[in-house]
């Protein structure tokens, strides 16, 4: 396959051809990656929704080496020979990254010390690391019931970022989809049309695409707060799905069951729901370790560090050289 260069805040990669800017980034990894609310790898024609993962091509290519003239979302951008991109190298970019937040905070509450999701929301990431402590917004919120998809699963569409990855699931994965996005800009919403209960083997993997706290999973709901449970790698002979998990523990019960997630947050097999959902025994289950954990999440650490963005450039030696005109211009002002 052919390849093209790629230089992405100082950082120079060689990819295939028709890679998007994110995966380019994913491939360098660390701090240079950008936030991914909706694109997720394993869904087909994901992306594009939530603008978090914008960025600058401050060159365009080689051949034509004109910077784009607005931020791009890179996980529907694609790579070019020569390109160079700025991810939180550029103040433009962690400026947009601000507003972009701000406007998902408009309808989202901020409800993190009851929220399920607390510890696991890239959502409340991006808002530590970017969120304005006030609200400019005066009107009315959006306000939904609560709804129960099936007995295992609630929707709290409140907390709904409509990035659609659970759309893609219930579309991709069950063959079944009973559930779409409704209406149009601020009137849409998640719904089962007649409140129908999703009902099929792989429907609990809404719960873990959700970015947010919006799809929970019943069987977990208020048991305990993630950072204080236990999570440990296990598998078992499934005759539905690959059969590995990650079983959080608390003490000597397994208090729920979720597919082991990447350093990205997307699963690395997505499960069904008797693995999910009924085998919650540790007979159930050939133990194979203790889950490992980035140390920057909150789930290791037990907290929060302080926020110190972009920290790349602070800590870098190559990328405070690669980018010293910005690296300049932020620290003058
Ligand atoms: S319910 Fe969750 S996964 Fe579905 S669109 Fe809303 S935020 Fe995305
Ligand atoms: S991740 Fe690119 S627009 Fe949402």
């Amino acid at each position: 396959m052919e390849k093209v260069k790629v230089t992405i805040d100082g950082i120079t990669i060689e990819v295939d051809a028709g890679t998007s800017i994110l995966n380019a980034a994913r491939q360098i990894g660390g701090d240079v990656v950008p936030p991914a609310m909706c694109y997720y790898s394993k869904l087909k024609d994901s992306g594009g929704k939530c603008r978090t993962c914008l960025v600058k091509v401050s060159k365009g290519s080689e051949k034509d080496p004109r910077p784009m003239p607005k931020l791009l979302a890179s996980c529907r951008t694609a790579v070019m020979d020569g390109m160079e991109v700025q991810n939180i190298t550029s103040l433009e970019v962690v400026e947009a990254r601000k507003g972009v937040v701000e406007m998902l905070l408009i309808n989202h509450p901020l409800d993190c010390p009851v929220c399920d999701q607390a510890g696991e929301c890239h959502l409340q990431d991006l808002a530590y690391e970017h969120g304005v402590e006030k609200t400019r917004y005066e009107f009315e919120r959006r306000t939904f019931d609560r709804i129960d998809i099936g007995d295992k699963i609630q929707l709290h569409m409140t907390r709904c970022i409509l990035c659609y990855r659970c759309v893609f699931v219930a579309d991709q994965l069950t063959n079944q989809r009973v559930h779409g996005i409704l209406g149009r800009g601020d009137a849409s919403e998640i719904s089962t049309y007649i409140e129908k209960a999703i009902d099929n083997d792989f429907s609990g993997n809404v719960i873990d695409v959700c970015p947010v706290g919006a799809l929970t999973d019943r069987t977990f709901r208020f048991k305990n707060r993630v950072w204080f449970t236990k999570p440990v790698d296990a598998h078992r002979d499934c005759p539905t799905c690959s059969g590995k998990v990650t079983l959080w523990y608390k003490g000597e019960e397994v208090i729920r069951v979720t597919a082991p997630k990447d350093q990205f947050g997307e699963v690395e097999d997505f499960i069904c729901n008797t693995c999910r959902f009924e085998t919650k025994n540790t007979s159930d289950w050939v133990i194979e370790g203790p889950r490992q954990i980035a140390n920057t999440s909150v789930i290791s650490s037990n907290h929060y560090e302080i926020a110190q963005p972009p920290p790349v450039i602070k800590t870098n030696l190559v990328l405070q050289e690669a980018n010293k005109e910005q690296f300049e211009k932020a620290t003058r002002s």
